[in-house]
Order: C-alpha cells, then sequence, then structure tokens
C-alpha cells in the first residue's frame, strides 16, 4: 500500500526535524562527508562523544580506498611515523595530530577487535587477513558511537547561513552547525576520487596548495627510454630527488621508474630535476679499483653483473662503454664509473599522474587551519581532514595513520 511510497528519511529517531523550503531536514551535530579513513574516524570519534552524525559518501560502499590498500591487506599504520615523514607547506602542522592520536592508539584499536597483523618491513604494519576487517572495524565503532551512514547519494549542493551547514544529498537535505571535509584527492579517480574537498574549500575561502600526484611511477623520455628495454627488472638502489633519499627496491617499467624507492622520491621529485639513484649501495668506495687489482682479467660487466640483475649490468655497462677486461681499463675511468653508478642522472619527463598516485601531494592549505582541532579558523565549524589537506605521508601506512589522527582530532572537537 501507500506506506511503501513514503519518503525514505535517514534519520527518524532524532527530533526535532524541522522543515524548511517545503523540504524536510534532519537536524545533526555534525556531517562528514566521505567515509573512507579520515571521515570513517572522525565519525565514530564524534559518535561516541555523544554527537549526532552524519556521515555521506557517494561511493556505494565505505572505505574504498582501505579495501584496496596494501594489496588487500591494508597497511594500516607505521610503528615509525614521525612529522618528518610528512609533506606539507608547513611541516609543523602534523605534529599535534599525530602525537594526540598514535600508530599505537591504531593498533589497540586494532587488537581490541582482535584483528590479527604483522610487521612486514620497515615498521609497516598490515593485516594478517584482510582489509576488510579494517573498515568493518571503523563501520563498527561507528555503529557504537550512532553515527547515520548514507552511502551511494552525491552531495549536490552545501549551503551555509546562520551557523548551519546545509547538505542536500540524493533527495535528502540535512543540517549541522558542523561540517567535516573528508573526501580526500584526486588521487585513483576510476575509485570516485574527486576534487570535490578543493572545491569546498575554496568555496570557504580556504587556500588550496597546487594539488600534484605523488607516490607514483616516473616517467622517462628521450634517450633514457631505452631504459624501457629493462622492464620488470628490479634491484635496491638509493634513490634521490632533492633533499629526499630513499633505500629500497627501483623498478624499471615500460614506461619509466616505479617500486618503492622511487614512489617515495617521486613525492619530493619537481618537473625538471633529476632522480639520482645509487645502484649500488652496497659496495663500499674504490670498489671497482680494488676489484681491478685483485681480478684483472674480469670483464666488467661480469663484474657488475654479480651484484646486479644480467640486463640492468648489460645495459649499465653498455652506457658507460666499458666493454672488456679491467685490467684494460685506465684507472680515471672506473672512478668515473663508479662516481655514475653511484648516482646515475636520470631526468624523467613526468609522473603516471593521479591515474597511477597513491596520493595527492598539496591540498586544502593548512594555514587555514587549527592543527589542534582541524577547524578553519575563519570559518567556525568547518574542518578539513585526511588527504584532501595538505599533509602527506611517506610510503609504508603514513597516510592512512594522518587519516586516523586527523580524524580523531576533528572528531574530538565536533
Ligand atoms: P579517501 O579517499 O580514503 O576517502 C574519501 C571518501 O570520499 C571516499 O570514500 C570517496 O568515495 C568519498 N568522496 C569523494 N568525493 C566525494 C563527493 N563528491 N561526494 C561524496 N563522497 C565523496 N596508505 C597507507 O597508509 N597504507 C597503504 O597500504 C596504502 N595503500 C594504498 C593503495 C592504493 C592503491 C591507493 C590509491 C592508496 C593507498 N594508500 C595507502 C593511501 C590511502 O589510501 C589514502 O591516503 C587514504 O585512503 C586517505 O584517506 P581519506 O579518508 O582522506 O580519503
Amino acid at each position: 500500500g501507500r506506506g511503501l511510497a513514503e519518503p525514505r528519511r535517514d534519520c527518524s529517531s532524532w527530533d526535532p526535524s524541522l522543515r524548511r523550503d517545503d523540504e524536510l531536514t534532519t537536524l545533526y551535530d555534525a556531517i562528514v562527508l566521505g567515509a573512507g579513513g579520515a571521515g570513517l574516524m572522525c565519525a565514530a570519534t564524534a559518535g561516541q562523544r555523544e554527537r549526532r552524525v552524519l556521515l555521506i559518501d557517494h561511493a556505494d560502499q565505505p572505505g574504498k580506498k582501505i579495501l584496496i590498500s596494501g594489496g588487500g591487506r591494508c597497511n594500516f599504520t607505521n610503528i615509525h611515523t614521525a612529522p618528518d615523514r610528512y609533506l606539507s607547506a608547513n611541516p609543523h602542522f602534523a605534529k599535534s595530530a599525530l602525537s594526540r592520536y598514535t600508530a599505537r592508539d591504531f593498533i589497540d584499536l586494532v587488537d581490541r577487535h582482535g584483528i590479527a597483523w604483522h610487521e612486514k618491513t620497515l615498521g609497516q604494519l598490515f593485516c594478517d587477513g584482510s582489509a576488510r576487517q579494517i573498515v568493518a572495524m571503523l563501520m563498527e565503532e561507528c555503529a557504537k558511537g550512532a553515527a547515520r551512514v548514507s552511502l551511494g547519494k552525491p552531495v549536490r549542493d552545501v549551503e551555509h547561513a546562520d551557523g548551519q551547514f546545509r547538505v542536500r544529498y540524493g533527495e535528502l537535505t540535512a543540517s549541522a552547525p558542523a561540517l567535516v571535509i573528508a573526501t580526500g584527492g584526486p588521487s585513483i579517480p576510476k575509485m570516485g576520487a574527486t576534487g570535490f574537498a578543493y572545491d569546498l574549500a575554496r568555496k570557504f575561502g580556504l587556500k588550496v596548495v597546487e594539488p600534484r600526484p605523488a607516490l607514483v611511477p616516473l616517467t622517462l623520455g628521450g634517450d633514457e627510454v631505452l631504459f624501457r628495454e629493462l622492464s620488470g627488472v628490479a634491484t635496491e638502489v638509493v634513490a634521490r630527488a632533492g633533499k629526499a633519499a630513499f633505500r629500497e627496491a627501483a623498478l624499471f617499467t615500460h614506461k619509466g621508474l616505479s617500486g618503492p624507492a622511487i614512489l617515495q622520491v617521486s613525492s619530493y621529485w619537481r618537473h625538471g630535476e633529476p632522480v639520482g639513484i645509487d645502484f649500488l649501495p652496497a659496495s663500499g668506495r674504490h670498489w671497482l679499483l680494488d676489484a681491478k687489482r685483485e681480478r684483472p682479467r674480469t670483464h666488467f660487466h661480469t663484474l657488475l653483473g654479480e651484484r646486479l640483475p644480467g640486463r640492468l649490468a648489460e645495459a649499465l655497462t653498455k652506457r658507460l662503454g666499458l666493454w672488456g677486461e679491467l685490467a684494460n681499463m685506465p684507472d680515471r675511468k672506473l672512478e668515473e664509473a663508479e662516481r655514475r653508478l653511484a648516482d646515475w642522472q636520470f631526468s624523467p619527463n613526468g609522473t603516471e599522474g593521479f591515474a597511477k598516485a597513491e596520493v595527492t601531494a598539496g591540498g586544502i592549505s593548512t594555514d587555514g587551519l587549527s592543527s589542534r582541532t582541524m577547524e578553519a579558523k575563519r570559518v567556525p565549524g568547518l574542518y578539513a581532514i585526511g588527504e584532501g589537506v595538505d599533509v602527506t605521508g611517506w610510503l609504508g601506512g603514513y597516510n592512512f595513520q594522518w587519516a586516523w589522527a586527523s580524524g580523531w582530532a576533528a572528531g574530538q572537537a565536533l
């Protein structure tokens, strides 16, 4: 009968609801836009503090990036979390939130939910089972705080008047004195990522630091396309861009360079700058001259092949033009080869862009935000958290830790 045709309301238990403009508007204490890691943490935290929270996402399920993260096991934090492992126009901004909600705090939460985890490498913690456990845990925490979660409805419009934020989403309208922007950055648009956070922030007069792809593979052009022949070859290197240096694996791809060392430096790399690669970080000084003295009959590419994958040794030998036995090579040529191998200069012509970037660097400027609460200084009640803010972590669980910490900070303040 008619009952089935009644308009859907996603909040019927909380009165008062009021009619405005002939539209049913549901009142909340806070509306959180974006049910990713940051938004879920924020909604759970505020909900458990007795705040009436509405969490809205246009996706049909929460935490989609959590689900695909860490190869499906979610690298949910890093035990070496520290502010200097984050990039931001204001390197001090992340300190407060990171110190108030730490990796230990998140591990305790994971433990309380009985989720098994392990350290993989470099302090990176992963679920033994599945990233689904992390999403389920955060949804349970939201339920514990009685936060309403609305999925599959796009946000159509946000208005601000008389100290209330009024959000139209799908065919519904909600209103609250606090609005949290937690819609993330534009990396991986095919998963529903958008620049919505920036549009909204600008609408409220917040500045946006130019967003750029980070933790992203670099592309090679010109003469360096020759390295594409090495697609699939990986080796441990030290990669450098600007002042940053990372000792991890690098991988040649059919477009250029990838692997953890490259993803890490990509966040620091700027167009036009070189990326320096030490192909032999474990080799001591003068190792080539020592080898020449000890094994003069050895061919250069054989020696290199003992320390590097064969195809890479061959390609580097070709470019150095050092064919033949070490004995026939002048010392200064070997010294020069050693220098080049320790700081091979690549000139990337770009990155693989937002389509392949694990995160977005830049974003909503921290200038306009309180580092303690994430609230906009000039717009009381407006908050921004997570990846949409100009705070970007290293590879290895740091970005989720920022999502948890910033979400918690705002959740405590709402
Ligand atoms: P997030 O992007 O997670 O959430 C934003 C939410 O807002 C989404 O649910 C989206 O649907 C919604 N939304 C967007 N626009 C909207 C709109 N207009 N209206 C309504 N809703 C909207 N980090 C890490 O620490 N460890 C790891 O293992 C990985 N692994 C990893 C793998 C891959 C493939 C990627 C792409 C990224 C990672 N990351 C990671 C990075 C990590 O996923 C990222 O930093 C966090 O998910 C950011 O959390 P947020 O909640 O800020 O945004």
